[in-house]
């Protein structure tokens, strides 16, 4: 049997081919949960897999902080002669740590609390129904990708609506996002693109941004836009590339990953069809329901964090500045704390799953993400009358977030 040390839990191609990995976190799980891992093109790291003990990592940021290696992005994803790990294109909140990590959060916080959120689900609701409307036609067959055409639309809709980026620019926000997310994937690479050419989105998307938050200054609004652009920190202004990186994450945090859970979630249903007759006969399943969805799909598969002195994780010596991955996908099918972790149940209560990471770091828009996901699948299961494949998917090629690229379907949706 292959060493487990040479299992591949990485590399964008896999992902892309084979999706998840879940043999080869099972084997780790069982034989070796924290394992020195050093496949060819990357950095040397330790392939945490285990629940308990990523929440032992998240919860001491700082004996493992999130500046640095936060991604295990292949070397050949930085520009050439450039180290990410040491001079991140962005500081966001997911590669800051304590004290500066809690004064950036604050900023933005009270905006994504359940109540804040709770406030939108009305307007969400409208929104989702829009976009059925649209699809639904008069009722008949209807044949088309159902990532692009539904799935990414209802939580990108949602987030530029918060953000305040009218609707016009949906189309480029989604462009922006694919290529930040899809880095690795050879699709969204551009022909005849060099390495060095891989960042310039960023660019692009530091104009754009920096001519928002100009305009917020100048006329205020409603919105995270004009109070971004209007906060300061406790020392003074917040400094334009802290800004910028600021809001570059929640612009692509806020759908992408939500929009994986949506395809995803289609997926596990399609394959799964007793549990979508559960929902379509019992609708208020649909909040635990969303859970299940999260940690089958985990659309966030790992985050990285680099030790900060010399430690012991499970008798294993890790050494100051080492990697430590942390691989949620394997953890919420952690045999120690799910039963049945390999099957999809809808009413899986209670559900500790760690979709949505856990500690300093855990996701800022979980609750947003949840009541997106609650509102999308209530709709769906009221208006779906049958739904099949109308041909292979496809699958982003990355390790970092994952999920479908493409979801061809034939459906019948209820008209208007
Ligand atoms: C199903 C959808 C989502 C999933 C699975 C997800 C997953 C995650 C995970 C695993 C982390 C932890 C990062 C770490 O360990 O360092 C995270 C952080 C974060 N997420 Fe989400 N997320 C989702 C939706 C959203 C949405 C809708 C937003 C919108 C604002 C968002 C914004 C963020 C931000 C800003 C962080 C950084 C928090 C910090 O470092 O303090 N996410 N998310």
């Amino acid at each position: 049997m292959q060493p487990i040390e040479s299992l591949d839990v990485i590399t964008a191609k896999l992902y892309g081919t084979q999706g998840y990995p879940h043999d080869a976190w099972r084997r780790l799980r069982r034989e070796g949960p924290v394992t020195k891992l050093a496949p060819p093109g990357y950095q040397p790291f330790w392939a945490i897999t285990k629940h308990a003990d990523i929440i032992t990592v998240s919860k001491q940021p700082e004996l493992f902080r999130s500046a640095g290696r936060f991604i295990l992005f292949p070397e050949m994803a930085a520009p050439a002669g450039q180290n990410l790990a040491a001079a991140p294109p962005l500081r966001m909140l997911v590669n800051m740590d304590p004290p500066e990590h809690r004064e950036y959060r604050r900023l933005v916080s009270h905006w994504f609390t359940p109540r804040a959120v709770h406030k939108l689900e009305a307007r969400l609701e409208e929104i989702t129904r829009e976009i059925f409307d649209e699809l639904a036609g008069d009722g008949g067959w209807r044949e088309f990708d159902f990532v692009s055409e539904l799935a990414a639309l209802q939580p990108l809709r949602m987030i530029t609506e918060m953000l305040g980026i009218p609707r016009e620019r949906e189309e480029w926000v989604l462009r922006i996002t694919n290529e930040n997310f899809g880095i690795e994937d050879p699709e969204f690479q551009r022909p005849g693109e060099t390495r060095e050419d891989r960042l310039a989105f960023l660019t692009e998307a530091a104009a754009y941004i920096n001519s928002l938050m100009e305009e917020r200054r100048r006329d205020p609004r409603g919105d995270v836009t004009t109070i971004l652009a209007n906060a300061t920190l406790k020392d003074g202004p917040i400094p334009p590339f802290e800004l910028f990186s600021l809001y570059f994450l929640i612009m692509v945090a806020g759908h992408d990953t939500t929009r994986n859970a949506i395809s995803g979630g289609l997926r596990a249903f399609l394959e799964h069809p007793d549990e979508f007759r559960k929902l379509q006969a019992n609708p208020d399943l649909v909040g635990v329901a969303a859970d299940e969805i999260v940690r089958w799909t985990t659309p966030v598969n790992h985050f990285s964090r680099t030790a900060t002195r010399d430690t012991e994780l499970r008798g294993q010596q890790i050494r100051e500045g080492d990697s430590v991955a942390l691989f949620y996908a394997s953890a919420n099918r952690d045999e120690d704390v799910f039963p049945d972790p390999y099957v999809f149940r809808i009413d899986r209560d209670p559900n500790p799953h760690l979709g949505f990471g856990v500690g300093e770091h855990f996701c800022l828009g979980a609750h947003l993400a949840r009541m997106d996901l609650r509102v999308f699948w209530r709709q769906w299961a009221e208006r779906c009358v049958a739904v099949e494949p109308a041909g292979p998917h496809e699958l982003l090629h990355a390790s970092f977030v994952g999920g479908p690229k493409r979801l061809p379907i034939r459906v019948k949706l209820r008209p208007a």
